[in-house]
């Protein structure tokens, strides 16, 4: 690491020494001028440049921009600008610094549009730093005014953001004047980002729908501060930190609110010479507010990106701007006609509720939206926590998505004489996600390899957990890149796979000395200790030999090596050459969850973290990363623990490479998990869905916290004085039913190991969430996201 930063250091030195010919600095007296292309201010080290930038029609604005590579890139990355919202004229347009102090902007030679306000008697100089910093200073080396105080919609390493600074979108990718998306710490010292659109506005991260301390930050640093460094390390005030995917490499880093309203941190790729993303803040784009307007629904198309739609019965207001949102096709003035309600399913629309009425029934619930003249729709949904349902009557409709796990249902109010109809909608978001459906489009998949009909890849979202769509949106963005014009190369919207590659076999085979230290064995192949060239210590998994091609297997794997949480096993890279799959990830020296529960050295505190952290990777998988990605086998023998008794989940995504080559075998079956772990679902042939995971889960933590093993089940002596193996998750149910006091079913339930040292409040709830998880019922379960929600509020009842 620090060698590539020596060398990188020195291309910096050799790139400098070429442009020292152009100026840094503006004196007093003197401007640059709108006509002259070459009047721009370079920094020391030819990263940045300022000047007058082109933003449309004989429209300037006066902006700092990246420059390092200027003959090759047309479209420069504007990190600053002074007067975004109101370009200048190309002719006569200048920027001057007078003798005075003042900085100013004049447009056509008359009207001043931007000024910095400042005053001085002594003289003054405008200096661009290395650090793309536009600096106004006295000769003796005091700031009087710098553009690292008015950020615009970038933050470069080292700016500060305070609590008098912001960043604003914004407003297209081709128009620069201020977008509706704004990032800043609000009245709770909380770092936020806000849509602040011509009507509404509302906070969208962290997700509103959590107190702050339940999203991890900390409310009570009145300071507010926050700064990127150059390695890739964010830090705030409010104890929000995220590393990079390239954390540690000393890059170009930007970190940008795009006009989408996502918070992005880029860094650049001097090789591929583009920005890559490596963090964003939002994974599901549609959790953005704002994006398709009111009465607009957002659909996440995994490889396109979001898409707008209308409620049935409404139009887009302007053909050209969805944040215009939609408007009733006719005249709906509610409170004369007779209405009804069509019931729209997978769709949420976030906030307005004129209230919210618990254990209501449906009809109550119609009634209620009925009597009040402004209710445009209500939202029911059933609770599992309680076990009833609530019912959300709506006064605007606004924040549209469609989520395909979200199990409430919406209902439109409509008027009773309209013939409209759903069929459109439903077909569009009831994909049938049967298993025969599944086990047709694997082979279809085999056969045609890129097939990249919506439809098709939505199909895949439903049965197969998302993992083949973004293979597919992988080698669409190989091609992308490949067609030097596409906006997603100017964008850079490009993951990050940074730290993940491929080895060859030669390597991997040196790395294990000949695939000799086996460590475990499994479905999907062997899986060795290795020793990488860079004394790495990691796992390497031989998967059984394939016949697949090396391009669609590499497609898939890189999906993987993007997944990145706390709680995932980091996936180094792969190997596909000829017959040979490989994947290569950290070695966890604590082993497994098995080992570790067979060799009894968990305490109760360890237990409720892994439960946790579990629960986190899990939710992470489900819902935060590109939506929907299943797990299919979560076990003891899958679960690792690093020195702090952190879990990592480690075999994500592979039960889909797994299949594919029990499918050559053509001994295929549909079952994915493991014995004692599977849910009900894959018995009865069921819609699979992330609940076979949640069921998984549920199971696992009833092992831990039981000592008893999930796959031989529980010897009781049955009425008829027979020894009778009874199933753990039914023998806890039955404990739990049976024994009236909490404290008693307790202590017959839980692993006489722990010797009772436990808290026991904790200790129910844990167990009754993992028993909900556990429901033969799917929709009875909860998500693995309400999971952790629990869980972390047991744990912040104790502090
Ligand atoms: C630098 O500034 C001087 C005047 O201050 C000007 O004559 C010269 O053209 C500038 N050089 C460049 C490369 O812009
Ligand atoms: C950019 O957006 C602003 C605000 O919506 C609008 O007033 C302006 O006309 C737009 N500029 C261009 C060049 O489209
Ligand atoms: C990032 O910075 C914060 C605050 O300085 C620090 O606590 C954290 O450990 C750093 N993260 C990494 C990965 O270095
Ligand atoms: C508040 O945050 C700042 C910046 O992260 C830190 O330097 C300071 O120590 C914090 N203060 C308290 C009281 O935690
Ligand atoms: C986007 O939504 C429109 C309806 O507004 C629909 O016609 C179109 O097919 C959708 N596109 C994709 C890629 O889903
Ligand atoms: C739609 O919005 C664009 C840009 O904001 C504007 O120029 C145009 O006039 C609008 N069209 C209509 C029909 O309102
Ligand atoms: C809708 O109908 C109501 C009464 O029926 C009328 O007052 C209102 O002006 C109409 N609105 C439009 C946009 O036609
Ligand atoms: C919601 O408002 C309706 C109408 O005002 C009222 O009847 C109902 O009791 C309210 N519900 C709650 C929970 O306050
Ligand atoms: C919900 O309401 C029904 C009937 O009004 C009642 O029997 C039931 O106990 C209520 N459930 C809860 C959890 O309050
Ligand atoms: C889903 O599958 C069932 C049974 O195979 C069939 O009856 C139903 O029409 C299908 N629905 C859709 C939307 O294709």
């Amino acid at each position: 690491m620090k060698f590539m930063g020596m060398i990188l250091f020195i291309l910096f030195s050799a790139l400098s020494a070429q442009v020292t010919s152009a100026n840094h600095t503006l004196s007093e007296g003197l401007s640059l001028s709108s006509e002259k292309p070459e009047d721009v201010l370079t920094s020391p080290n030819g990263v940045f440049s300022a000047g007058f930038y082109s933003v449309g029609d004989n429209a300037y604005c006066f902006a700092i921009w990246f420059a390092s590579r200027p003959s090759r890139i047309q479209d420069h990355t504007v990190v600053w600008m002074a007067n975004q919202d109101q370009p200048v004229n190309g002719r006569k347009s200048k920027l001057s610094l007078l003798r005075t102090g003042n900085i100013i902007l004049t447009d056509a030679g008359e009207f001043t549009v931007w000024e910095t306000n400042t005053i001085s008697f002594s003289s003054l100089e405008l200096h661009l730093y290395d650090t793309g910093n536009l600096v106004l200073r006295t000769l003796g080396g005091e700031n009087l005014w710098e553009s690292f105080d008015f950020p615009t919609d970038t933050l470069l390493p080292q700016q500060l953001l305070t609590r008098s600074t912001k960043l604003v979108s914004s407003r297209s990718q081709t128009n620069y004047s201020s977008g509706f998306y704004k990032l800043l710490f609000d009245n709770d010292n909380v770092l936020n980002l806000l849509y602040d659109g011509a009507e509404l506005s509302s906070l969208y991260w962290p997700p509103p729908w959590l107190m702050p301390v339940l999203a991890g930050r900390f409310v009570y640093n009145s300071s507010r501060i926050a700064v990127l460094d150059s390695f890739g390390n964010f830090s705030s005030s409010d104890k929000f930190t995220f590393s990079s995917a390239d954390y540690g490499k000393l890059l170009h880093r930007r970190l940008t609110l795009d006009y989408d309203g996502n918070l992005r941190l880029y860094s650049w790729d001097e090789e591929g010479e583009m920005w890559v993303v490596s963090w964003q803040a939002l994974q599901a784009p549609c959790n953005i507010h704002g994006v398709c307007g009111a009465n607009g629904i957002c659909s996440y198309v995994p490889g396109i990106g979001r898409n707008c739609s209308c409620l049935p019965g409404y139009k887009m207001i302007n053909h050209t701007d969805w944040s215009k949102g939609c408007e009733p096709e006719l005249n709906l003035s509610f409170g004369k006609s007779k209405f009804h309600f069509l019931q729209l399913s997978h769709i949420d629309f976030y906030g307005y509720d004129y209230n919210i009425s618990y254990n209501y029934t449906l009809d109550q619930c119609k009634q209620l939206c009925l009597e009040l003249a402004d209710c445009k729709a209500f939202q029911y949904s059933f609770s599992t926590t309680k076990g009833n349902s609530d019912c959300y009557p709506k006064i605007l409709l606004m924040n549209g998505n469609r989520v395909p796990s979200f199990e409430g249902s919406f209902y439109l109010r409509v008027p009773e004489k309209n013939l409209l109809s759903n069929a459109n909608l439903a077909e569009e978001i009831g994909l049938n996600c049967s298993s025969e459906g599944l086990l047709l489009l694997e082979r279809v998949y085999l056969k045609s390899r890129v097939n990249k009909t919506v439809k098709f890849m939505l199909w895949f979202v439903c049965g197969l957990g998302g993992l083949e769509i973004v293979g597919i949106f992988l080698v669409w963005c190989r091609l992308m890149r490949t067609s030097k014009n596409s906006t997603a190369d100017k964008q850079g919207y490009l993951p990050a796979i940074t730290g993940f590659r491929k080895f060859t076999y030669s390597e991997l085979k040196k790395a294990t000395k000949g695939f000799t230290e086996e460590i475990g064995r499994g479905a999907g192949g062997i899986v060795y200790k290795g020793v990488l060239a860079d004394n790495r210590v990691a796992a390497i998994k031989q998967l059984h030999e394939v016949n697949e091609g090396a391009d669609l297997f590499q497609a898939e794997v890189s999906i993987i090596g993007r997944l990145n949480h706390i709680n995932l096993i980091e996936m180094w890279g792969y190997c596909a050459e000829g017959k040979h799959r490989l994947l290569v990830s950290e070695y966890i020296e604590h082993g497994s969850l098995a080992d570790n529960l067979s060799s009894n050295s968990l305490d109760w505190k360890k237990m409720f973290e892994i439960a946790l952290g579990t629960a986190k990777g899990l939710s992470y998988l489900h819902e935060e990363c590109l939506e929907w990605v299943l797990h299919c086998d979560v076990k003891p023998e899958n679960l690792f623990l690093d020195s702090n008794y952190q879990p990592k989940v480690a075999d994500f995504g592979l039960s889909k490479l797994r299949s594919r080559v029990e499918t050559d075998n053509s001994s295929f079956s549909r079952m994915r998990g493991t014995r004692g772990y599977m849910a009900p679902e894959w018995v009865f042939k069921l819609p699979i869905t992330s609940k076979v995971d949640v069921y998984s889960y549920g199971i696992v933590v009833l092992e831990m916290v039981t000592g008893k093993d999930a796959t031989k089940g529980v010897q009781v002596i049955n009425s008829g004085g027979e020894p009778q193996h009874k199933r753990l998750v039914l023998w806890v149910r039955e404990k739990k039913n049976r024994v009236a006091s909490t404290k008693s079913w307790l202590e017959e339930t839980i692993d006489p190991r722990l010797k009772g040292k436990y808290d026991i409040g904790k200790m129910e709830t844990l167990i009754v969430v993992a028993l909900q998880c556990a429901e033969e019922e799917k929709d009875a379960r909860p998500s693995m996201r309400q999971v952790v929600e629990t869980l972390l509020a047991q744990e912040n009842d104790l502090q």
